[in-house]
C-alpha cells in the first residue's frame, strides 16, 4: 500500500515526502518540475535514507494518471500539484483553471476508475476572501478575489459534491495559511522558479542583496505596528499535519476542512526584525501603499486541527526564520544542472 504524492518536488510536496517517508509510509511521487527542480528528489533520500519511486509526468496527461495507478497498489492519495501565484492567475486565468481544475479532475476520475477513494487536497486560507473576524474557523463563510483562489475553492466545491454523490470517499481539504522555513537539514527550501511574490522569499532576497530593499505594503492598517500580520507557519509543522491526516483518512468517511496554522499571527515588521535578529543579517525595507487584494489581519483558529488530526504546531517564528536562512544558504551552493 502506497501514498501517491503529486506535486511532491514542490515547497511543501517535498517536506511532506520527508515526513511521510519518516513516518514509515511508502511513497509513489509524481511532479512535472514546473515550479520545482529535480534536485529535490535527492535531498529527500539524502535527509530520509529512504528511496521512493518517481514518475515524471503531469495530471493534465490522463495517460501518465492510468498508468501510475495500473503500476502501483495506492491506498491514498495527497494532492499537492497546482499552479500557486496568485498575480499570474489574474494574467493569465485560463491556464491557471486548464491545469488546476482539469488536472485535479482527471486525477478525480482515474482514482474513482481504481476504486481509490481516500484524498489529501491541499487547500488554503485564501478560501475565507476578506475575513470578518479573526481568528478563521472553518465554518465561516468562503469566498475568493483572483482566479488561483477560485480554482482552491472550485476544487473544495468539487470535492463535496463528490460526497454527497459517494459516501465511500475520505477527503481532507488542509487549509494552509503562510508556510515558511525549510528542512532543518538546510537541504529543503523555497526555490520557486521565477521572481517570488510572498513576503519570506523576498525577505531572503533582500538578506542575500539580490534586491535591494524589501518593500513592505503599507504601514497604515489597524494592527499591532500598522503593518499586515499573517499566520506565519513552520514547512516541517506543515508537513506533519499531512502525516495526521493521512492516518485519519482510514478512520472517517466524508469530508472535513481543517486549518493548519499556528493561531498566532505575526506583523510584517515582527518577522523582519525576528529574521534580523536570529540570523544576525539586515534586510532593508521601505514603506509602500498598500498591496491590493491584501487584509489586515488573518490567522487561524486551531482548535480543529488539534481536535479532529491531533496536530499542532511545534515550531516557533524564530525557527522559521533561521530555517528559510540557513536553507536558503545552504542551497545557494548546490547545483541543479543536469
Ligand atoms: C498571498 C496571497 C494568497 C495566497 C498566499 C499563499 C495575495 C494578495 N495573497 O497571501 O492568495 O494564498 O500568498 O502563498 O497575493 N508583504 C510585503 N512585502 C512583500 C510581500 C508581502 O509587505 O514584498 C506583506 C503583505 O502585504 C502581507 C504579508 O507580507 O501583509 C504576507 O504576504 P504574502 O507572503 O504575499 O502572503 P499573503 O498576502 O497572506
Amino acid at each position: 500500500m502506497s501514498i501517491l504524492v503529486t506535486g511532491g518536488t514542490g515547497f511543501i510536496g517535498s517536506h511532506t515526502c520527508v515526513e511521510l517517508l519518516e513516518a514509515g509510509y511508502d511513497l509513489v511521487v509524481f511532479d512535472n518540475f514546473y515550479n520545482s527542480k529535480p534536485s529535490v528528489l535527492d535531498s529527500i533520500v539524502d535527509i530520509t535514507g529512504k528511496g521512493f519511486k518517481f514518475y515524471h509526468s503531469d495530471m493534465n496527461d490522463i495517460g501518465d494518471l492510468e498508468k501510475i495507478f495500473s503500476d502501483n497498489d495506492i491506498d491514498c492519495v495527497i494532492h499537492f500539484a497546482g499552479f500557486k501565484a496568485v498575480g499570474e492567475s489574474v494574467e493569465k486565468p485560463l491556464m491557471y483553471y486548464s491545469n488546476n481544475i482539469t488536472g485535479t479532475l482527471n486525477l478525480l476520475n482515474v482514482m474513482k476508475d481504481h476504486n481509490v477513494k481516500k484524498l489529501v487536497f491541499s487547500s488554503s486560507a485564501t478560501v475565507y476572501g476578506v475575513p470578518k473576524k479573526v481568528p478563521l474557523t472553518e465554518d465561516m463563510p468562503l469566498s475568493v478575489t483572483n482566479p488561483y483562489g477560485r480554482t482552491k475553492l472550485m476544487i473544495e466545491d468539487i470535492l463535496r459534491d463528490l460526497c454527497v454523490s459517494d459516501p465511500e470517499w475520505s477527503v481532507l481539504l488542509l487549509r494552509y495559511f503562510n508556510p515558511v522555513g525549510g528542512h532543518k537539514s538546510g537541504l529543503l527550501c523555497e526555490d520557486p522558479n521565477g521572481i517570488p511574490n510572498n513576503l519570506m522569499p523576498r525577505i531572503l532576497d533582500t538578506a542575500f542583496g539580490i534586491q535591494e530593499k524589501l518593500t513592505v505594503f503599507g504601514n497604515d492598517y489597524d494592527t499591532v505596528d500598522g503593518t499586515g500580520v499573517r499566520d506565519y507557519i513552520h514547512v516541517t509543522d506543515l508537513a506533519k499535519g499531512h502525516v495526521n491526516a493521512a492516518r485519519k483518512l482510514d478512520a472517517f468517511r466524508g469530508i472535513e476542512a481543517v486549518n493548519l496554522g499556528t493561531g498566532r499571527g505575526y506583523s510584517v515588521l515582527e518577522l523582519i526584525k525576528t529574521f534580523e535578529r536570529v540570523n544576525n543579517v539586515s534586510v532593508p525595507f521601505e514603506f509602500a501603499p498598500r498591496r491590493p487584494g491584501d487584509v489586515a489581519e488573518c490567522y487561524a483558529d486551531t482548535k480543529k486541527a488539534y481536535d479532529f488530526l491531533g496536530w499542532k504546531a511545534e515550531l516557533g517564528i524564530e525557527d522559521m526564520c533561521r530555517d528559510s536562512y540557513v536553507a536558503r544558504v545552504n542551497h545557494s551552493g548546490r547545483s541543479d544542472e543536469e
